[in-house]
Order: structure tokens, then sequence, then C-alpha cells
């Protein structure tokens, strides 16, 4: 870390790295996900998912070279290791536990992305916040899908719940 650097700015890129590798995880988690599934609806809905994720990736990368920042490699290595993991693992791990995980993790992309527009701001560089806040809204999406899905199961009684996002609107109010 650079010592002159703002500490909002490092925290920025912190999340932005995270986020960067966490993204390619994710969409090869999605790729394994939607082709373990019999269910047409839910194949499309996770693949569209897949491609928001990749489409994340860019935007956070983008994002990254305007800070004059790269990816971490080491991220870069140990997200791809787990995303195929996990990929390889929905085939054999049933229904609902890849329906959770993801629900689980989306929820906290949500933050991550609503924390990364208030340390944008104090950075100096709202011209990122528009961009941070429509990811954080996609995310809500994807939680909302996914929890949707699992709150029927009778799992869903059984494994601990994340809590639920406030309403889409407050991601605007509560940021900024
Ligand atoms: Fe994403
Ligand atoms: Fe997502």
């Amino acid at each position: 870390m650079n010592t002159n650097e703002h500490p909002s700015l490092s925290k920025l890129v912190g999340i932005l790295q995270a986020a960067y590798s966490g993204e390619l995880a994710a969409a090869k988690a999605y790729n394994g996900h939607w082709k373990s599934l019999s269910d047409a609806e839910d194949r499309k809905r996770i693949q569209l998912i897949e491609s928001e994720e990749l489409e994340h990736r860019r935007l956070v990368g983008e994002l990254l070279s305007q800070l004059h920042k790269a990816p971490n490699p080491h991220l870069e290595k140990k997200m791809a290791r787990i995303g195929w993991w996990i990929s390889l693992s929905c085939k054999i791990s049933g229904w609902f536990i890849p329906m959770y995980g993801a629900g689980k993790l989306e929820q906290g992309n949500i933050v991550e992305y609503i924390d990364a527009a208030h340390y944008a701001k104090e950075c100096g560089h709202p011209e990122m916040i528009e961009c941070l806040l429509e990811m954080a809204e996609v995310e809500w999406e994807h939680e909302k899908f996914f929890r949707e899905k699992i709150t029927h199961h009778f799992l869903y009684n059984v494994f601990p719940k994340w809590a639920i996002p406030e309403p889409k609107s407050s991601i605007r109010k509560r940021s900024l």
C-alpha cells in the first residue's frame, strides 16, 4: 500500500481488486450451476446472471485502470480456482446448496459495491459512483432471485439465514 494514498482510495482499490477476481469466480461457478440444472427457465436466468457477472468484471477492470491500478495476480489465481471448484461441485451437491451459496454471496456483493461507492466519493472519484451503484442494483436482483428460489425448500429452515437486503431503492439512499 502506498502510504501517501488516501485511506479511502486504498479501501476502494481493495474492494475493486477483490470484486474483479470474485466476478470471475462467480461467472465460472454460475456456468457450472446452470449447466447442472434441468429447469429451462432457471438455466436461462442463471446463464444471464453469468453474463452479468462477466460484464461487472469488465466494468470493474475499467475502474481499476482509471485509478492506474491492476488486478491482484494472487487473487486472480485463487478465485479462478475457487470458481472452477464450485462449478464442478454443482454437479454433485444437489439443487439446494448452489442456490443457497449463490444467494448468500450475492448479498455480500450488494454491500461491497455500496461500500465501494462510498469510498469512491470519499477519495474524490464521484464519477465512479453511478457505475458502482448500478452493479449493486444488479446484485440485488441476483440475491432476490436465489433467495426466492430457496425459501420454500425444507432446508431453508435448517440453514443459517443471511440478512435480507433492504428495498432496492435504499441502495442509493444509504450510500450517498
Ligand atoms: Fe457481479
Ligand atoms: Fe451477482
